[in-house]
């Protein structure tokens, strides 16, 4: 009998995930669920012939040149990628895999919980409520944005974006967009395309961020982009943390010129800069977008959908290409 493939699983994932993993391959598991240093995942990786990794793990060039001959594929349970170093792995001949899709609609409903909580100053008025320091209702007290006819750009319209772009339409938002083109989606005809992102900082009154991070993402709101918008507008970030300046966000949150920011993202997670902790006009949540059992269990379908096509030698059916 031709033995299974030995595959390196550097995260925990949920039990679904793993009885179909445990059953069709021969699994390097991380039981504890500890975040392995890059030494460690050489070790682990020793004689494997795939690695089924989380966003969490960097596999930069350095690491990805050191990674053992046998290891031919490497499948990522996330859709975003910027943790993988692509043309290293071209130019090694590891075939990449990652889980596009099935955390669209999970995210977008994140993305719209930021946008209500920042604008609806969830954080401090149920904190006020929790303390129990809520002591009568009051006509001035805790007044958001209002977000009925408000221009909402969205940077980045993928699958995401234009999810979180019909959810705000439910609520009556004019929706603004930045994009590599203009998409042509279904319900989404009338949104206004910007070709550059500093026109769409202009009109945005909210801005949700929904595109990849990137050489040229990194930083994109920064205390420049930030002067364009509008004053008082609402900052939503379910992309990713470093496409945000986070002492500039800080900045333009403390003095105003940003109401109110959502974010479910941050540079150097799971470690938050302090300042923000300060703000009653921010509502973070911990990179939960596509946190739901059905979302979870299907990103880890999907990477065992780009395993077992790798392995009988049939194209991976979610490849990432630079
Ligand atoms: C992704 O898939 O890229 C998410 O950020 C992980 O939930």
């Amino acid at each position: 009998m031709t033995p299974k493939p030995r595959i390196l699983v550097t995260r925990l994932l949920p039990a679904a995930v793993m009885e179909r993993l445990n059953r069709d391959y021969d699994v390097i598991d991380n039981a504890d669920d500890a975040q392995l240093s890059q030494e460690e995942i050489l070790q682990r990786a020793e004689a494997a012939d795939g690695i089924l990794c989380g966003p969490t793990n960097l596999f930069d060039r350095a690491l990805i040149e050191k990674l053992p001959d046998t290891v031919k594929v490497l499948t990522t349970f996330s859709v975003g990628y910027d943790h993988l170093d692509v043309s290293a792995a071209q130019e090694k001949g590891i075939a990449l895999g990652n889980t596009p899709d099935v955390l669209t609609d999970a995210t977008a409903d994140i993305a719209l919980l930021c946008l209500l909580g920042a604008a609806r100053m969830a954080h401090s008025s149920a904190m006020t409520l929790r303390n129990g320091e809520w002591t009568q209702w009051s006509s001035t007290q805790f007044l958001g944005v209002h977000v009925t006819g408000k221009k909402l750009g969205i940077l980045g319209m993928g699958r995401i974006g234009q999810a979180v772009a019909r959810r705000a339409k439910g609520f009556d938002m004019e929706i603004h967009y930045h994009n590599r083109r203009p998409v042509n989606a279904r319900g989404l005809e009338d949104a206004i395309y910007h070709d550059s992102a500093d026109s769409l900082f202009k009109v945005s009154e909210f801005l949700s961020i929904n595109c990849g991070l990137t050489k040229e993402t990194r930083y994109a709101v920064n205390d420049e982009t930030i002067a364009l918008m509008p004053d008082g507008a609402v900052i939503v970030n379910t992309a990713r943390g470093p496409i945000v300046e986070d002492a500039a966000l800080i900045r333009a949150l403390t003095s105003g010129k940003v109401a109110a920011a959502g974010l479910d993202v941050f540079e150097n997670e799971p470690v938050l800069n302090p300042d923000y902790l300060q703000l009653d006009n921010l509502f973070v949540l911990p990179h939960i977008g596509s946190a739901t059992v059905e979302t979870r269990d299907a990103m880890g379908f999907k990477c065992l959908d780009n395993l077992d096509a790798f392995f009988k030698g049939e194209p991976i059916p979610n490849p990432i290409t630079a």
